[in-house]
């Protein structure tokens, strides 16, 4: 008797007629007049959930098989065998079924054998991914993030684990959530009324980090090329189908380079898991084409096959002015470029990636660096066609004087950035990196709409249980 996965069962790994044992959730039951229940199991390890074929004369045919509903949990031994049936390669010659759990009120069960809304599924997000689509967007997730780590550990780049609590805002722009062990209502106060944070935990104001860049400088400048992947987190307006209040997100970054050096890396590295996800991931990939949106893989494909294209900001807006086009928000320099500008320059314009470099520095962060032109920094967003921006990076402003000249320019103490601007003091070298949003990959990937179904447990303003 061997245990199996259902993958294994089904890609043929195992010869037919092997003695095997399956386990999973049931998916549906069919029962044919000639006393044979066809039961659907699935264990999550692919796509296609295995057929398990039961007989009648099973001893527990009656009192089990014929009350299995969707979502009960069985161990099945039988036969491997070749399916006759289309649609499936091997199926179960079953001579045991074994109920574990059964379902409570099966009318009741949240994940029918029917396609439910994914506005729905998201309040059940604990047994949604029993469900062909989440079973999907786990494993793509999963290979995802694989193919990541493999990645930059092939190009000979170190992971660091940079902190999930930090005293430093890394974007300048105040959207931290706070930590503190503080009475929230009746916090305890100094004689001149203020919060007194010597009484907390920390000792003082301390947040949930918005990017673990400023950290993983400091790792660059001595390890050369790391990269962070880890939770982030972000108190703006997250009531859009492309923010999250916590998502993941992953931020290399590399010493003795440039903007172009960043792009470079960034053009490899999203080739990169593409590929793996559509190698790997295939089975998963023709649902997301049949199901999600039409024409996904293919854009994957391209996008693998194109090499980016580079603009510099001003040109954009020149080519964005000059489109026939009409813009709901009019392109004009000195202002972010809109998604429907990003999509057009991809989309329309070139038909394939662009990377847009040189903003102006005013709306850009805090450490990107100043270009000799005095008005823009060292900046790049990598437009994807069919998205808009799905990558943000820059080369960082080595150069002390010029640092604490934009810090104080953002209103930001130099006082709370001593350590960062040690990193210029001591050595300082040319670097860059990017950071790119997990679950905004992940959308892409899959053709989804909502970045609320790219994470297991989203967490949006309101947000109030799981
Ligand atoms: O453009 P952002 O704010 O850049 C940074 O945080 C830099 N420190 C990155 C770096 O250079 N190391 O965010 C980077 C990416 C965005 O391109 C987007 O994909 C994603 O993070 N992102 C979000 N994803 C989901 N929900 C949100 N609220 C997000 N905010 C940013
Ligand atoms: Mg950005």
């Amino acid at each position: 008797m061997q245990v199996v996965s259902v993958k294994k069962a089904l890609d043929g790994s195992v010869a037919p007629d092997t003695k095997v044992e399956v386990r999973g959730w049931v998916r549906t039951r069919r029962d044919s007049k000639a006393g044979i229940s066809f039961v659907n199991v699935s264990d999550g390890s692919t796509f296609d959930p295995i057929q398990v074929v039961a007989p009648n004369s099973l001893s527990n045919y009656e009192a089990d098989v014929l009350r299995l509903t969707a979502g009960c949990s069985v161990v099945c031994r039988g036969t491997l065998v070749k399916s006759q049936g289309k649609g499936q390669s091997f199926e179960v010659q079953a001579d045991e079924v074994r109920v574990l759990g059964f379902v409570d009120d099966p009318d009741t069960y949240p994940i029918q054998p029917k396609q439910h809304s994914l506005e729905f599924l998201r309040e059940v997000a604990h047994l949604r991914p029993r469900t062909n689509t989440f079973g999907a967007i786990t494993r793509v997730r999963h290979t995802a993030a694989q193919a990541i780590h493999r990645f930059f550990h092939e190009e000979g780049f170190f992971w660091v684990n940079t902190p999930i609590i930090t005293a430093s805002d890394a974007e300048g722009a105040g959207q931290m959530f706070r930590v503190s062990t503080l009475d929230a209502v009746n916090p305890p106060r100094t004689d001149t009324g203020k919060i007194d944070w010597s009484k907390d935990f920390f000792g003082k104001e301390a947040y949930l980090t918005v990017s673990g860049q400023l950290n993983v400088e400091a790792y660059c400048l001595a390890l050369s090329k790391v990269y962070t992947f880890g939770p982030t987190f972000r108190a703006e307006n997250s009531n859009t189908t492309r923010h999250l209040a916590e998502f993941w997100m992953i931020e290399p970054e590399i010493a003795f380079a440039d903007l172009n050096d960043d792009a470079n890396l960034a053009e490899r590295f999203l080739k990169y898991v593409f590929q793996a996800v559509l190698t790997e991931c295939a089975p998963d990939m023709k649902f997301f084409e049949e199901r999600q949106q039409k024409g996904v893989t293919e854009r994957l494909e391209k996008f693998i096959q194109s090499s980016f294209e580079r603009i510099d900001y001003t040109d954009a807006i020149e080519i964005l002015k000059k489109a026939k086009k009409k813009f709901e928000y009019a392109p004009e320099w000195g202002n972010d470029l809109q998604t429907e500008h990003e999509r057009y320059l991809a989309e329309e314009h070139v038909g394939r990636p662009v990377v847009v470099m040189n903003y102006p520095e005013q709306i850009k962060a805090f450490y990107m660096r100043m270009n000799d032109d005095g008005k823009t920094v060292a900046a790049m967003d990598v437009l994807a066609p069919g998205i808009g921006e799905i990558i943000g990076g820059s080369q960082r402003e080595e150069r002390l004087d010029r640092l604490d000249e934009r810090m104080k320019k953002f209103g930001l103490h130099p006082e709370g950035y001593q350590w960062f601007r040690d990193l210029r003091r001591y050595g300082s070298v040319p670097h860059a990196g990017f950071g790119l949003g997990f679950e905004r990959l992940i959308v892409y990937m899959c053709g989804l709409q909502n970045i609320r179904d790219a994470i297991p447990y989203p967490r949006v303003p309101g947000w109030a249980q799981f």
